[in-house]
């Protein structure tokens, strides 16, 4: 069985309360949230135009895109103006002092089989 395996990304007391941090896991760029009693990992691509989620302010358990204020909720990474479009969202856990987060490796794309005769 191939279990994803949780990755050290930061020290607790390393994002303060109520901001994100950007750390690269498996390929991926994950924002990681503090709100105070925990922390939360979605996508750090904002699905507008690119920014980058982690460097947002956090409400409420909702982050603010830095460029154009789209809010994602973290819980489950739903755009609030239209929970259709969502971002992922990662689990996380704290491990000692260290904050670790789970990111399941990108869906493979399967090409066509090319046949050239
Ligand atoms: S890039 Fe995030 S709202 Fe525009």
């Amino acid at each position: 069985m191939n279990e994803t395996p949780f990755v050290p990304v930061a020290k607790t007391g390393e994002i303060p309360r109520g901001e994100g941090r950007t750390f690269e896991v498996a390929g991926r760029l994950v924002a990681v949230f503090f709100d105070g009693t925990g922390y939360s990992a979605i996508d750090d691509l904002c699905p507008h135009m690119g920014a980058s989620l982690g460097s947002g302010p956090l409400c409420d358990g909702v982050v603010t895109c830095p460029w154009h204020a789209w809010r994602f909720r973290l819980s489950d990474g739903a755009w609030c103006d239209n929970p259709k479009l969502r971002v992922d969202v990662f689990q996380t856990r704290v491990v000692g002092d260290t904050i670790e987060v789970c990111v399941p490796p990108a869906r493979a794309v399967e090409l066509p089989s090319r046949h050239d005769d």
